[in-house]
């Protein structure tokens, strides 16, 4: 679902790259992020701030990619170096099957109405052995920024407990699972 204007103008901000930068991104990588080589994913790109952290990590190929124009013209602009692609992620057809090494969704699940077939399809994507990185805020988090800043996530049954029950009837593995004070983040393997 496409960000309300608050959201999209907080995606937009300082502290928003500075915890990405400074927080999340030295997360995953204790988590076992490497993409030295790997085909990778980013899915709900945003503005493009991810690519301009991952792909000093030498990916072999790298694809942004969101819902909302509006973000990826922004991504482009940014960042004409790197490749972004508009499209929703309850489909993502126009890449192979076991195509890509990595993908990483830095806060994307909880927009998406339909987030199970968004998993079914990274399980697609996925080559066999391939990992998931995955951060989501916590649903408590969700509520105090709705109720205070009037960010408007859709309402879906997004939550851990039915994530960690779909990725186990995906036969999906978690590696590591790390709790934070606003955030949960994920290394799962295909
Ligand atoms: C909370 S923002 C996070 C943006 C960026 N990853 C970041 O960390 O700053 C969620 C992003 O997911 C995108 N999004 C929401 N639903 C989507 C969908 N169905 N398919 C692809 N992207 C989606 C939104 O447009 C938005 O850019």
């Amino acid at each position: 679902m496409k960000l309300s204007k608050p959201e999209f103008r907080a995606m937009q901000s300082l502290p928003r790259k500075l915890g990405q930068r400074f927080f999340e991104m030295p997360m995953f990588r204790q988590m076992g992020l490497d993409l030295q080589n790997k085909d990778v994913l980013e899915i709900g790109c945003g503005s493009g701030y991810g690519a301009y952290l991952l792909n000093p990590l030498q990916p072999k190929s790298y694809i942004g990619m969101d819902i909302m124009n509006e973000q990826v013209e922004l991504a482009r602009k940014n960042y004409p170096q790197f490749q972004f692609s508009i499209q929703d992620a309850e489909d993502l057809g126009q890449f192979g099957n076991e195509s890509k090494d990595v993908v990483i969704i830095f806060g994307v699940l909880h927009h998406i109405q339909n987030w199970r077939k968004t998993i079914d399809e990274i399980c697609r994507v996925l080559k066999p052995g391939g990992s998931l990185f995955l951060e989501e805020p916590r649903g408590v988090d969700i509520k105090f920024f709705d109720f205070f800043f009037r960010w408007g996530h859709p309402d879906t049954d997004f939550g851990t407990k039915v994530l960690d029950a779909y990725l186990a009837k995906r036969r999906l593995t978690i590696i590591r699972k790390q709790w934070t004070p606003v955030l949960i983040m994920y290394h799962i393997k295909k």
